[in-house]
């Protein structure tokens, strides 16, 4: 069956004419088909990282609600179920705002910009990957300036470039380290300033013109945990961030680790100047 496939494609190979030139208008209308089947792929990507990561979440915290739901049945007095209770409860709302997230993701409510307080994004990103990274030895470090204005911003797609941000960032660490998060807005207020470093192996100087491209990657496929190696991850935040009028650059020192620097517009700027 495989053989007659292949015999058939050969044949249709070696009879084909040579390729007639596209049109420039066809050109056009293809290389935007693809574009847009890219953006597909890569939503698709980070759906999954998230799927995958959401799923170990969920099973810890069905872990969680079993224990102390066993725990309330053994001991009958009312300080034990009280704690059990409240334990179960907050448990719940977890796994709760987890699935509100991936479902905000899924349905991908893409190009609205709205003013969006990065920092609670942030915290969000956190909540979902707080026990990976005490698992693979990470240690986070916060500096959310509370002032800083809020951006004018797709809160599902900021989180996006996050997560694969801090996940790139644990993957360059893979004896742990330590990873920083910084909020704060530029000084002139008019665009937002996130920076996520890491103290991680760096990247080489002659590849980093490299890492943005689609599919440019040097893993050698998902981790265990089921993430990275499509090479799609900074492809989408350089888009997303485009997409926000927003810039993304990257400082990397090989040995010592790597600095993501995003700007984003505020979204009171935007509105004056609108
Ligand atoms: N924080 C980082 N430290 C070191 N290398 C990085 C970091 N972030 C990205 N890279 C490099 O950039 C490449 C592309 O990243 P990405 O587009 O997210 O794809 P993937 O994570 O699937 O490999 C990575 O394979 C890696 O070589
Ligand atoms: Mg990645």
């Amino acid at each position: 069956m495989g053989l007659f496939a292949v015999a058939i494609q050969s044949e249709t190979f070696s009879s084909n004419p040579m390729p007639v030139p596209l049109s420039p208008v066809d050109s056009q209308v293809q290389l935007e088909a693809l574009k847009s089947e890219l953006r597909r792929v890569q939503s698709l990507a980070a759906l999954g990282e998230l799927t995958s990561t959401a799923t170990h979440e969920f099973n810890n915290i069905l872990m969680t609600i079993l224990n102390y739901a066993r725990l309330g049945i053994r001991n009958r007095d009312d300080a034990s179920r009280d704690k059990a209770l409240t334990k179960i409860l907050e448990a719940s709302e977890r796994a709760a705002k987890i699935t509100q997230t991936i479902l905000a993701q899924a349905r991908n409510r893409s190009e609205s910009l709205a003013p969006t307080d990065l920092g609670a994004i942030i915290q969000d990103a956190m909540m979902l990957l707080e026990r990976e990274m005490r698992k693979y030895r990470v240690v986070i470090e916060m500096d959310l300036n509370p002032d800083t204005p809020p951006a004018l911003a797709s809160g599902n797609q900021i989180q996006r470039v996050l997560l694969n941000l801090l996940i790139n960032a644990r993957q360059a660490m893979p004896d742990g380290g330590t990873i920083q998060v910084r909020l704060n807005s530029s000084t002139d207020k008019k665009y937002v300033e996130m920076v996520v470093r890491d103290s991680g192996k760096g990247i080489p100087r002659d590849q980093l013109p490299k890492i943005f491209n689609a599919f440019y990657s040097t893993k050698s496929g998902p981790d265990e945990s089921g993430k990275g190696g499509t090479g799609l991850g900074l492809a989408a935040c350089k888009e997303i961030i485009d997409a926000h009028q927003g810039k993304i650059r990257v400082e990397s020192t090989v040995g010592r680790g790597t600095a993501f620097v995003l700007r984003i517009p505020t979204a009171q700027d935007t509105t004056v100047a609108a």
